[in-house]
């Protein structure tokens, strides 16, 4: 099983770097925030706790996100490797992540880092916000907010997996063909290594 962290701050490509990784690797492809988004869509109690949270750009709470890893985790027993996209964000999240894998007989291979400048970001996401309809994305201060809690509470989840010697950078501004490339060229020797 490989399992591979794509992290990186908001509007920094995770979601668009995942389709493609999983395409070429056959990973399944966990996000928790599109599994957020399937809840808000379905107007479930978690989701509409979740939405006001999200709206604010704010994290929502530990236990909600790793209850949907766990699940998705227990519900994909066949799958060759995961995929995590926006998960772990919290110290308390890579602990938990470690213990679910663990007990899988499993860990994670690497954690790569997707780096683009904060001002990069802010075009992108106020681009989007222009037609995804996604709430956390049409108003500036929220998509800074987004950066300020990655900045504040995500981006020293780095430091845990740099602990084991799993993390590595990859710039993610220029062509999304050449980022793909990049992130490839780390995956390539650990998944046949
Ligand atoms: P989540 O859904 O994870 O969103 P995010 O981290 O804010 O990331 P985005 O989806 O906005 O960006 P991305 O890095 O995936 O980039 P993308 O490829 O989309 O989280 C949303 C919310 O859910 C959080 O704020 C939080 O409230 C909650 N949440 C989720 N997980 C949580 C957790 N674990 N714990 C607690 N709360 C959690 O690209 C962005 C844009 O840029 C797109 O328009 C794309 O087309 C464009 N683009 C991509 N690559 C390039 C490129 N190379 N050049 C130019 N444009 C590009």
């Amino acid at each position: 099983m490989f399992n591979l962290i794509l992290f990186g701050p908001p509007g920094s490509g995770k979601g668009t770097q995942s389709e493609k990784l999983i395409a070429r690797y056959g990973l399944k492809h966990l996000s928790t925030g599109d599994l957020l988004r399937g809840e808000i869509s379905q107007q479930t109690a978690l989701g509409m706790e979740a939405k006001k949270i999200m709206d604010k750009g704010q994290l929502v709470p530990d236990e909600v996100v790793i209850g949907m890893i766990s699940s998705a985790l227990d519900n994909n027993p066949q799958a060759k490797g995961f995929l995590f996209d926006g998960f772990p964000r919290t110290d308390k999240q890579a602990e938990a992540l470690d213990k679910l894998l663990d007990l899988k007989k499993n860990g994670i291979a690497v954690m790569l880092a997707l780096e683009v400048s904060e001002e990069e970001l802010v075009k992108r996401l106020v681009k989007r916000g222009e037609t995804s309809g996604r709430s956390d994305d049409n108003n500036e201060a929220v998509i800074r907010a987004r950066i300020a809690e990655y900045n504040s509470k995500t981006a020293a989840v780095a430091d845990y997996y740099k602990r084991f010697d799993k993390v590595v950078l990859v710039k993610g501004e220029g062509g999304v063909e050449n980022i793909f490339d990049r992130l490839c060229n780390e995956i390539e020797p650990r998944i046949n290594g």
